[in-house]
């Protein structure tokens, strides 16, 4: 018998002019990608997938392919100056270029994204190799920021035609990283709302959750939120803007340093965040510290949760709870010298929502870094 809910999600995947199937891969431009690739094999457990450069024929880029789970990076650098990702990285430092969506038809995604105003990057394009086929199409999103669709339903190489499968010997285990839970946009002054309007408009997503200055404000900063998802709810990103605070908001800091409109933070799902911090710390990745006094009173805010409080209260992992159920998520401090790119490492015990609870401490906490920059 069909429940009511089952035939609303039915509806809207039947309207969904976009269907997404997740996140397909990030990419980030990198001032070394060979050593990035090292980084994040070591320090958060990904393995060696696949390579393209000069060897492979790509005479203007090395590109490294890692993953974990359903994970999967991609770390780009140039090879020469006068180059697009040169003068990326130049801008931005290393930073996030690329948030590719998987889909059925690239073909049609474009189509469909640039008819209703999607201004595009990549037409329409299809690579072929011995392996099968991948077909490609992206448009732009805020800032120097793109989203590809990848079709890759008729491929089963490593990753994409122009890439040749790298076997590494060198192998650090998995860190239990799942997948993209969401990732974060930070825009310019009052820019949130027209790009929200963007993923409605152009992406067919729908605003599921707001955040305003009131929710989002310790006594020196402020921002504001809205988290977009697209209709089977795989793929979110909240954007979110600066607010008028006593001093510069967290969100002006990362403008200031990313020199534009960008990726703030990739969260990515675990199933045990215990297990996985843990690691993530033995392995040298440092997080932001929250103080001792937020474990005296959070379990008078969320209840019950099955975890126990003194390894969370040691690795310093926040917990949050909503009508369906609590989460539990931590914070890494950026992934690079400017303090912009950061991961959230998350584990849903049904809750759907971000945190909002933990924005106080959170913020707080990130003050107390940007003051130690000497950007407060
Ligand atoms: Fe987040």
């Amino acid at each position: 018998m069909e429940t009511s809910v089952a035939r609303k999600v039915a509806d809207q995947t039947a309207n969904d002019f976009l269907p997404l199937h997740g996140t397909d891969y990030v990419e980030f431009y990198v001032g070394n990608a060979k050593q990035a690739a090292h980084f994040y094999k070591t320090a958060f457990g990904f393995q060696s997938v696949a390579y393209a450069g000069p060897e492979t024929g790509v005479k203007d880029k090395a590109s490294y392919v890692i993953s974990q789970n359903k994970l999967t990076f991609v770390l780009t650098t140039p090879l020469k100056t006068n180059n697009p990702i040169a003068d990326h990285i130049y801008k931005h430092g290393d930073g996030v270029k690329v948030l590719a969506l998987r889909v059925d038809d690239a073909t049609d995604a474009w189509h469909q994204t640039t008819k209703r105003g999607g201004k595009s990057y990549l037409e329409p394009v299809t690579l072929k190799d011995n392996d099968g086929e991948v077909v490609l199409s992206g448009i732009h999103t805020y800032g120097d920021t793109v989203h590809i669709f990848v079709e890759r339903k008729n491929y089963k190489g490593a990753f994409m035609p122009g890439y040749v499968k790298w076997n590494s010997t060198y192998n650090p285990a998995s860190t239990g990283l799942l997948y993209v839970d969401h990732c974060v946009g930070n825009v310019g002054w009052n820019q949130m709302n027209p790009w929200v309007k963007f993923y409605e408009d152009v992406l067919g997503f729908k605003n599921i959750l707001s955040f305003d200055d009131n929710d989002i404000s310790t006594e020196y900063s402020a921002l504001m939120s809205k988290v977009m998802s697209n209709g089977n709810g795989f793929v979110k990103f909240p954007i979110n803007e600066p607010a008028e605070g006593k001093k510069k908001s967290q969100v002006e800091e990362y403008l200031d340093f990313y020199d534009g409109e960008g990726v703030q933070h990739v969260a990515i799902a675990t199933n045990n965040i215990i297990e996985t911090v843990t690691d993530l710390q033995n392995r040298g990745v440092e997080f932001l510290k929250i103080p001792p006094s937020y474990y005296e009173t959070v379990l008078d805010r969320v209840g019950k949760i099955d975890e126990d409080l003194k390894p969370l209260s040691e690795l310093g992992i926040l917990i949050d709870r909503d009508e369906e159920g609590y989460l539990l998520q931590i914070f890494s401090k950026p992934l690079e010298d400017r303090p912009t790119l950061f991961f959230e490492i998350i584990q849903r015990k049904g809750a759907k929502s971000f945190g909002k609870g933990n924005f106080k401490a959170l913020f707080e906490a990130l003050e107390r870094e940007q003051d130690l920059r000497g950007n407060l």
